[in-house]
Protein backbone atom coordinates (compact mmCIF):
# COMPACT_ATOMS: atom_id res chain seq x y z
CA UNK A 1 0.00 0.00 0.00
CA UNK A 2 0.96 3.57 -0.51
CA UNK A 3 2.11 5.99 2.29
CA UNK A 4 -0.01 8.18 3.17
CA UNK A 5 -0.71 11.62 1.66
CA UNK A 6 -0.13 14.41 4.21
CA UNK A 7 -1.51 18.09 3.41
CA UNK A 8 0.75 20.56 4.88
CA UNK A 9 -0.50 24.15 5.66
CA UNK A 10 2.00 26.79 6.41
CA UNK A 11 0.96 30.77 7.53
CA UNK A 12 2.97 31.52 9.71
CA UNK A 13 4.23 34.74 8.60
CA UNK A 14 3.81 36.14 4.59
CA UNK A 15 3.87 33.24 3.19
CA UNK A 16 0.54 31.10 2.63
CA UNK A 17 2.26 27.39 1.94
CA UNK A 18 0.46 24.14 0.88
CA UNK A 19 2.13 21.28 0.32
CA UNK A 20 1.40 17.80 -0.64
CA UNK A 21 4.14 14.85 0.34
CA UNK A 22 3.53 10.87 0.31
CA UNK A 23 7.12 10.02 2.20
CA UNK A 24 10.05 11.89 1.13
CA UNK A 25 8.22 12.59 -2.07
CA UNK A 26 7.03 15.87 -2.87
CA UNK A 27 3.92 15.84 -5.16
CA UNK A 28 2.94 19.52 -4.85
CA UNK A 29 4.68 22.73 -3.15
CA UNK A 30 2.44 26.14 -3.72
CA UNK A 31 3.28 29.50 -2.22
CA UNK A 32 1.08 32.75 -2.08
CA UNK A 33 3.14 35.51 -0.79
CA UNK A 34 1.73 38.66 0.40
CA UNK A 35 5.31 40.37 0.27
CA UNK A 36 4.25 42.73 -2.45
CA UNK A 37 1.76 44.31 0.16
CA UNK A 38 4.17 44.90 2.94
CA UNK A 39 7.13 45.94 0.67
CA UNK A 40 6.18 49.81 1.25
CA UNK A 41 6.10 49.43 4.86
CA UNK A 42 9.91 48.19 5.15
CA UNK A 43 8.39 44.86 6.97
CA UNK A 44 5.66 42.66 6.93
CA UNK A 45 2.10 44.08 8.75
CA UNK A 46 0.14 41.41 10.71
CA UNK A 47 -3.51 42.40 9.95
CA UNK A 48 -2.44 42.67 6.24
CA UNK A 49 -0.36 39.08 6.45
CA UNK A 50 -3.78 37.45 7.79
CA UNK A 51 -6.05 38.70 5.57
CA UNK A 52 -3.96 37.82 2.76
CA UNK A 53 -3.73 34.35 4.30
CA UNK A 54 -7.10 34.38 4.62
CA UNK A 55 -8.21 35.18 0.73
CA UNK A 56 -5.11 32.84 -0.96
CA UNK A 57 -5.92 29.79 1.38
CA UNK A 58 -8.39 27.76 -0.37
CA UNK A 59 -7.32 28.83 -3.84
CA UNK A 60 -3.73 27.67 -2.72
CA UNK A 61 -4.81 24.18 -1.74
CA UNK A 62 -6.91 23.86 -4.33
CA UNK A 63 -4.03 24.76 -6.71
CA UNK A 64 -1.52 22.07 -5.20
CA UNK A 65 -4.36 19.45 -5.22
CA UNK A 66 -4.75 20.68 -9.34
CA UNK A 67 -1.05 20.08 -9.68
CA UNK A 68 -0.31 16.61 -8.01
CA UNK A 69 -3.27 15.53 -9.88
CA UNK A 70 -5.09 14.97 -7.06
CA UNK A 71 -8.25 15.15 -5.07
CA UNK A 72 -9.33 16.21 -1.53
CA UNK A 73 -10.54 12.60 -1.01
CA UNK A 74 -7.00 11.42 -1.36
CA UNK A 75 -5.66 13.31 1.69
CA UNK A 76 -4.75 10.86 4.33
CA UNK A 77 -3.60 13.72 7.23
CA UNK A 78 -3.23 17.15 7.61
CA UNK A 79 -0.47 19.09 9.06
CA UNK A 80 -0.18 22.75 9.85
CA UNK A 81 1.92 24.92 11.41
CA UNK A 82 0.94 25.19 15.14
CA UNK A 83 4.11 28.45 15.62
CA UNK A 84 5.64 30.15 16.14
CA UNK A 85 4.71 33.32 14.33
CA UNK A 86 2.79 36.26 13.77
CA UNK A 87 -0.99 34.90 16.17
CA UNK A 88 -3.34 36.06 13.60
CA UNK A 89 -1.72 34.70 10.55
CA UNK A 90 -0.64 31.16 12.36
CA UNK A 91 -4.87 31.13 13.20
CA UNK A 92 -5.89 31.40 9.59
CA UNK A 93 -3.95 27.97 8.63
CA UNK A 94 -4.62 26.46 11.89
CA UNK A 95 -8.21 27.09 11.50
CA UNK A 96 -8.53 25.86 7.60
CA UNK A 97 -6.55 22.90 8.92
CA UNK A 98 -9.01 21.51 11.37
CA UNK A 99 -11.86 22.14 8.62
CA UNK A 100 -10.27 20.16 6.13
CA UNK A 101 -9.35 17.48 8.44
CA UNK A 102 -12.89 17.64 10.23
CA UNK A 103 -14.51 17.60 6.88
CA UNK A 104 -12.23 14.72 5.52
CA UNK A 105 -12.21 12.53 8.46
CA UNK A 106 -8.24 12.23 8.90
CA UNK A 107 -6.36 13.03 12.02
CA UNK A 108 -4.66 16.73 12.22
CA UNK A 109 -0.85 17.43 13.25
CA UNK A 110 -0.12 20.49 14.67
CA UNK A 111 4.02 21.18 14.08
CA UNK A 112 6.84 23.29 15.26
CA UNK A 113 7.60 25.83 11.81
CA UNK A 114 11.74 25.35 13.00
CA UNK A 115 11.40 21.55 13.19
CA UNK A 116 9.81 21.71 9.92
CA UNK A 117 12.85 23.79 8.16
CA UNK A 118 14.69 21.02 8.84
CA UNK A 119 12.30 18.41 7.85
CA UNK A 120 11.92 19.51 4.55
CA UNK A 121 15.82 18.63 3.58
CA UNK A 122 14.40 14.88 3.57
CA UNK A 123 12.26 15.79 0.22
CA UNK A 124 15.95 16.45 -1.08
CA UNK A 125 18.42 14.51 0.12
CA UNK A 126 16.44 11.79 1.99
CA UNK A 127 17.05 10.54 5.49
CA UNK A 128 18.57 12.84 8.21
CA UNK A 129 21.62 11.40 9.66
CA UNK A 130 21.10 11.36 13.62
CA UNK A 131 22.06 13.32 14.99
CA UNK A 132 22.62 16.13 12.74
CA UNK A 133 23.40 19.63 13.86
CA UNK A 134 20.63 22.71 11.87
CA UNK A 135 20.92 26.01 11.55
CA UNK A 136 18.32 27.69 10.79
CA UNK A 137 18.50 31.35 9.36
CA UNK A 138 15.46 33.51 8.05
CA UNK A 139 13.76 37.25 8.48
CA UNK A 140 12.36 35.64 12.03
CA UNK A 141 14.90 33.06 13.62
CA UNK A 142 18.26 32.65 13.87
CA UNK A 143 18.98 29.13 15.83
CA UNK A 144 21.54 26.54 16.29
CA UNK A 145 19.66 23.20 16.91
CA UNK A 146 21.22 19.95 17.89
CA UNK A 147 18.35 17.21 16.24
CA UNK A 148 18.38 13.28 17.30
CA UNK A 149 15.56 13.16 15.40
CA UNK A 150 13.57 15.65 13.81
CA UNK A 151 9.84 13.92 14.67
CA UNK A 152 10.40 14.06 18.20
CA UNK A 153 13.49 15.79 19.74
CA UNK A 154 14.85 18.87 18.63
CA UNK A 155 17.26 20.41 21.01
CA UNK A 156 17.77 24.24 20.89
CA UNK A 157 21.84 24.92 21.31
CA UNK A 158 21.01 28.94 20.92
CA UNK A 159 19.67 31.61 18.75
CA UNK A 160 19.70 35.30 18.09
CA UNK A 161 19.83 37.51 21.56
CA UNK A 162 18.25 40.42 19.47
CA UNK A 163 18.09 40.48 15.39
CA UNK A 164 17.68 37.50 13.25
CA UNK A 165 20.11 37.25 10.61
CA UNK A 166 17.33 37.92 7.78
CA UNK A 167 15.91 40.69 9.65
CA UNK A 168 19.92 42.00 10.12
CA UNK A 169 20.09 41.85 5.66
CA UNK A 170 16.77 43.71 5.24
CA UNK A 171 18.05 46.67 7.86
CA UNK A 172 21.05 47.03 5.97
CA UNK A 173 19.36 46.87 2.85
CA UNK A 174 17.14 49.87 4.06
CA UNK A 175 20.32 52.06 5.09
CA UNK A 176 21.60 51.29 1.66
CA UNK A 177 18.61 52.27 -0.11
CA UNK A 178 17.16 48.97 -1.26
CA UNK A 179 13.76 47.13 -1.37
CA UNK A 180 12.27 45.12 0.36
CA UNK A 181 12.47 42.69 1.82
CA UNK A 182 16.76 43.19 1.25
CA UNK A 183 18.74 39.89 1.76
CA UNK A 184 18.47 39.32 -1.88
CA UNK A 185 19.59 42.80 -2.99
CA UNK A 186 22.36 42.61 -0.76
CA UNK A 187 23.66 39.16 -2.35
CA UNK A 188 23.43 40.38 -5.66
CA UNK A 189 25.39 43.42 -5.02
CA UNK A 190 27.64 41.78 -3.00
CA UNK A 191 28.65 40.41 -5.74
CA UNK A 192 30.26 43.30 -7.29
CA UNK A 193 32.05 44.13 -4.00
CA UNK A 194 34.83 43.02 -1.43
CA UNK A 195 34.22 41.50 1.02
CA UNK A 196 37.66 42.54 3.03
CA UNK A 197 36.82 45.87 1.72
CA UNK A 198 35.48 47.14 5.31
CA UNK A 199 36.63 45.52 8.69
CA UNK A 200 32.58 45.59 10.38
CA UNK A 201 32.49 43.99 13.90
CA UNK A 202 31.35 40.11 14.55
CA UNK A 203 29.29 39.92 17.15
CA UNK A 204 29.41 37.31 19.88
CA UNK A 205 32.60 36.01 17.52
CA UNK A 206 35.15 34.66 20.22
CA UNK A 207 31.86 34.28 23.71
CA UNK A 208 32.21 30.60 23.57
CA UNK A 209 27.97 30.23 23.16
CA UNK A 210 26.23 29.40 20.53
CA UNK A 211 24.31 32.06 20.41
CA UNK A 212 24.36 35.22 18.06
CA UNK A 213 24.12 38.82 17.74
CA UNK A 214 23.75 41.03 14.55
CA UNK A 215 21.92 44.37 16.29
CA UNK A 216 25.86 45.95 16.66
CA UNK A 217 26.58 45.36 13.23
CA UNK A 218 23.87 46.40 11.60
CA UNK A 219 24.06 49.77 14.13
CA UNK A 220 27.80 49.68 12.51
CA UNK A 221 27.45 49.47 8.96
CA UNK A 222 24.11 52.41 9.14
CA UNK A 223 27.07 54.36 11.46
CA UNK A 224 29.63 53.92 9.02
CA UNK A 225 27.27 55.06 5.59
CA UNK A 226 25.96 58.36 7.49
CA UNK A 227 29.82 59.27 8.37
CA UNK A 228 29.92 59.04 4.50
CA UNK A 229 27.06 60.93 3.93
CA UNK A 230 27.85 63.50 6.51
CA UNK A 231 31.70 64.01 4.56
CA UNK A 232 29.60 63.95 1.04
CA UNK A 233 31.88 61.12 -0.04
CA UNK A 234 29.78 58.70 -1.99
CA UNK A 235 28.43 54.99 -0.53
CA UNK A 236 30.39 52.49 -2.25
CA UNK A 237 27.57 50.24 -2.14
CA UNK A 238 28.83 47.19 -3.27
CA UNK A 239 32.10 47.35 -0.93
CA UNK A 240 29.25 48.12 2.18
CA UNK A 241 26.95 44.96 0.98
CA UNK A 242 29.58 42.84 1.07
CA UNK A 243 31.84 43.64 3.95
CA UNK A 244 28.10 43.62 5.86
CA UNK A 245 27.57 39.85 4.03
CA UNK A 246 31.08 38.48 5.41
CA UNK A 247 30.35 39.45 8.73
CA UNK A 248 27.22 37.81 8.73
CA UNK A 249 28.70 34.91 7.04
CA UNK A 250 31.63 34.59 9.10
CA UNK A 251 29.86 34.39 12.32
CA UNK A 252 26.96 32.15 11.24
CA UNK A 253 29.34 29.33 9.87
CA UNK A 254 32.34 29.45 12.58
CA UNK A 255 28.75 29.09 15.21
CA UNK A 256 27.57 26.11 13.06
CA UNK A 257 30.87 24.17 13.24
CA UNK A 258 31.72 25.48 16.70
CA UNK A 259 28.48 23.02 17.79
CA UNK A 260 29.71 20.46 15.39
CA UNK A 261 32.48 20.11 17.25
CA UNK A 262 30.99 20.65 20.52
CA UNK A 263 28.40 17.94 20.14
CA UNK A 264 30.21 15.46 17.58
CA UNK A 265 28.71 15.40 15.21
CA UNK A 266 29.20 15.33 11.49
CA UNK A 267 26.35 16.48 9.85
CA UNK A 268 25.67 20.07 9.11
CA UNK A 269 22.06 21.43 7.55
CA UNK A 270 21.52 24.57 6.92
CA UNK A 271 18.25 26.12 6.06
CA UNK A 272 15.45 29.24 6.32
CA UNK A 273 15.61 32.59 3.82
CA UNK A 274 19.05 33.11 4.28
CA UNK A 275 20.38 29.93 3.31
CA UNK A 276 19.52 31.47 -0.11
CA UNK A 277 22.60 33.50 -0.13
CA UNK A 278 25.39 32.50 -2.50
CA UNK A 279 28.32 33.78 0.18
CA UNK A 280 26.74 31.41 3.38
CA UNK A 281 26.65 28.62 0.80
CA UNK A 282 30.01 28.81 -0.67
CA UNK A 283 31.73 29.42 2.59
CA UNK A 284 29.97 26.81 4.50
CA UNK A 285 30.68 24.27 1.94
CA UNK A 286 34.68 25.04 2.06
CA UNK A 287 34.79 25.68 6.26
CA UNK A 288 33.09 22.12 6.34
CA UNK A 289 35.28 20.44 3.70
CA UNK A 290 37.73 21.65 5.90
CA UNK A 291 36.30 20.40 9.14
CA UNK A 292 35.31 17.21 7.78
CA UNK A 293 31.72 17.75 8.18
CA UNK A 294 28.90 16.78 5.34
CA UNK A 295 26.65 19.67 4.51
CA UNK A 296 23.39 19.80 3.73
CA UNK A 297 21.37 23.17 2.42
CA UNK A 298 18.12 22.18 0.51
CA UNK A 299 17.51 24.24 -2.88
CA UNK A 300 16.46 28.21 -1.93
CA UNK A 301 12.38 27.28 -2.41
CA UNK A 302 12.43 24.89 -0.18
CA UNK A 303 14.40 27.29 2.52
CA UNK A 304 12.13 30.25 2.41
CA UNK A 305 9.16 29.31 4.27
CA UNK A 306 6.63 27.13 2.37
CA UNK A 307 3.83 24.41 2.69
CA UNK A 308 6.07 21.27 1.66
CA UNK A 309 7.95 21.29 4.62
CA UNK A 310 4.96 20.96 6.93
CA UNK A 311 4.00 18.23 4.64
CA UNK A 312 7.46 16.65 5.32
CA UNK A 313 6.87 17.25 9.05
CA UNK A 314 3.90 15.72 9.04
CA UNK A 315 4.50 12.90 6.93
CA UNK A 316 7.37 12.03 9.15
CA UNK A 317 5.33 11.96 12.41
CA UNK A 318 3.18 9.69 10.68
CA UNK A 319 5.33 7.18 10.03
CA UNK A 320 6.98 7.66 13.47
CA UNK A 321 3.38 6.59 14.81
CA UNK A 322 3.18 10.03 16.43
CA UNK A 323 -0.19 10.91 18.14
CA UNK A 324 -2.61 12.85 16.76
CA UNK A 325 -3.13 16.26 17.40
CA UNK A 326 -7.02 17.11 18.92
CA UNK A 327 -8.72 19.51 16.99
CA UNK A 328 -9.14 22.39 19.84
CA UNK A 329 -5.04 22.84 19.14
CA UNK A 330 -4.57 26.22 19.62
CA UNK A 331 -2.10 28.35 17.79
CA UNK A 332 0.72 29.17 19.80
CA UNK A 333 2.99 32.19 18.62
CA UNK A 334 5.93 31.56 21.00
CA UNK A 335 6.24 28.47 20.70
CA UNK A 336 10.07 27.04 21.38
O1 LIG B 1 12.50 31.87 5.71
P1 LIG B 1 12.00 33.16 5.15
O2 LIG B 1 11.38 33.16 3.79
O3 LIG B 1 10.90 33.80 6.07
C1 LIG B 1 11.03 33.91 7.43
O4 LIG B 1 11.57 34.97 7.84
O5 LIG B 1 10.62 32.97 8.16
O6 LIG B 1 13.23 34.19 5.21
C2 LIG B 1 13.15 35.50 4.71
C3 LIG B 1 14.45 36.20 5.01
C4 LIG B 1 14.42 37.70 4.69
O7 LIG B 1 14.98 38.41 5.77
C5 LIG B 1 15.29 37.81 3.45
O8 LIG B 1 15.94 39.06 3.32
C6 LIG B 1 16.28 36.69 3.67
O9 LIG B 1 15.51 35.65 4.22
N1 LIG B 1 16.91 36.25 2.42
C7 LIG B 1 18.23 36.40 2.15
C8 LIG B 1 18.43 35.92 0.83
N2 LIG B 1 17.23 35.49 0.34
C9 LIG B 1 16.31 35.69 1.33
N3 LIG B 1 19.22 36.89 2.90
C10 LIG B 1 20.45 36.90 2.36
N4 LIG B 1 20.74 36.49 1.10
C11 LIG B 1 19.77 35.98 0.31
N5 LIG B 1 20.05 35.57 -0.94
ZN1 LIG C 1 10.58 30.22 8.51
Amino acid sequence: PDEPLVLGIETSCDETGVGLVRGHTLLADTVASSVEEHARFGGVVPEVASRAHLEAMTPTVESALRKAGLRFSDIDAVAVTAGPGLAGALLVGVAAAKAYALGLGVPLYGVNHLAAHVAVDQLEHGPLPKPSIAMLVSGGHSSLLLVPDVAKDVISLGSTVDDAAGEAFDKVARVLGLPFPGGPHIDRAAVEGSGTAIGFPRGKYDDGTLDFSFSGLKTAVARWVEAKQRAGEPVPLADVAASFQEAVVDVLTRKALQACRAYDVQDLLIGGGVAANSRLRSLAKERCEAAGVRLRVPRPGLCTDNGAMIAALGAELVASGATASRLDIPADSSMP
